[in-house]
């Protein structure tokens, strides 16, 4: 019997995502004999039917290109918006996979993408995912793919900036992306010879970052990089934060709307302008002149690494032999040099921070680095 599969790309996109679809959809229709279709837009285009055909044609020449040939978006199936109106679309959805006679949805995405996927299958319907994202912060996976082109992206940007840094005797406030986690400011900071890194999972305070500089400064060294997570912040905001969390929880768990959005907007608004607040801090304190560069979308623009095509393609078609042997509820994980099926409900709702005991926080502070801490 030939199987059916349908595909989507959710949240923001990530190189390698067209790898991975080359890479289910080579494997599902040359080596399994199924039928792949795209959804356009994510979770949306599944709503509104809005398909892509994935054969032969469209799978050529896409490996090494950015983005997702099918689109994405960030909505959420128990409340996407139609319109200004929130609307639960979860059931038509699953209306929809059945019109097509779907045997499998395979959903490209992060965490967000899993809670969806997770939501459908507890709606009964099959659904696997792949873990993407520049973050890195998808749990039970080795790593995602697209973080390995973000980590070179960020790491060539803070090579750039040192010699403008260097050449003005200033200190360069670099700000990374990361969502609410500091894997790609870490990773791209150390490779990058960063004399600070400052990232959510170590709440930092403006002293030490200034003692550091200035440390530098006396040692003749009259300028530094300071590469920032977008998610970093002062010890004190982060307690603050915690605490609007809290509300944010308890909130929700009464169904009180309102006051869980005011204390989202808290949250969001405690990090707007934080690293250019940052500088200017930095530019008192030691009397340095500052400079921000924030790299922004650049991260997530442009061609996969070679190890990103290599991981999403393994991921992919390890998925297509997950289909053709009927497992399904599962996330495709990266284990060693293998790939592994892990269970939805252990990944769901999940974070991955980078832990406290990682040994790339060893190795940052053996050479040098201030971690602001
Ligand atoms: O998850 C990837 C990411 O680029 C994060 O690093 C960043 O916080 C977020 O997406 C930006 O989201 P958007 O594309 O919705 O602006």
């Amino acid at each position: 019997m030939t199987k059916y599969v349908g595909v989507l790309t959710a949240g923001g996109d990530s190189p390698g995502l067209n790898a991975a679809l080359r890479g289910i959809g080579k494997a599902a229709l040359g080596h399994y004999h199924m039928q792949v279709l795209g959804f356009r837009d994510g979770f949306r285009g599944l709503m509104e039917n809005r398909t892509m055909a994935l054969d032969g044609a469209t799978l050529s020449g896409i490996l090494t290109i950015g983005g997702t040939i099918l689109g994405t978006s960030r909505d959420k199936l128990h409340r996407m918006d139609l319109g200004g109106r929130q609307m639960d679309m979860t059931d038509v959805i699953v209306d929809n996979y059945a019109k097509h006679h779907l045997d499998v949805l395979v959903c490209l995405g992060g965490g967000g993408t899993i809670k969806n996927a997770f939501r459908l299958a507890q709606k009964g319907m099959h659904v696997i995912t792949l873990p993407k994202t520049i973050d890195n912060d998808v749990a039970m996976t080795d790593v995602t793919f697209g973080f390995d082109t973000a980590l070179g992206v960020a790491t060539e940007a803070i090579d750039r900036l040192h010699s403008t840094a260097h050449s003005h005797h200033r200190i360069v406030v670099v700000e990374i992306m990361g969502h609410r986690t500091g894997w790609l400011t870490l990773g791209a900071g150390i490779a990058g010879g960063a004399d600070v890194i400052l990232i959510p999972e170590i709440p930092y305070t403006l002293e030490r970052v200034t003692e550091a500089i200035l440390r530098r400064s006396r040692g003749g060294k009259g300028f530094s990089i300071v590469a920032v997570a977008e998610g970093a912040m002062p010890a004190e905001d982060a307690a603050a934060l915690r605490m609007a969390e809290e509300r944010r929880g308890q909130a929700e768990r009464k169904g009180d709307r309102q006051h869980a959005k005011a204390a989202l907007v808290e949250l969001a608004t405690g990090q707007v302008g934080h690293t250019i607040r940052l500088a200017k801090q930095l530019e008192m304190h030691t009397g340095l002149e500052s400079r921000v560069t924030i790299l922004g979308y650049l991260q997530r623009g442009g061609a996969p690494s070679a190890a990103d095509r290599l991981l999403a393609t393994r991921l992919g078609t390890a998925c297509a032999t997950l289909i053709d042997s009927d497992v399904y509820g599962v996330m495709v994980a990266a284990r060693g040099e293998d790939t592994e099926p892990v269970p939805l409900e252990k990944v769901v709702g999940k974070r991955k921070m980078v832990p406290l005991d990682h040994p790339w926080f060893q190795s940052a502070r053996l050479v040098g680095t201030c971690l602001g801490d």
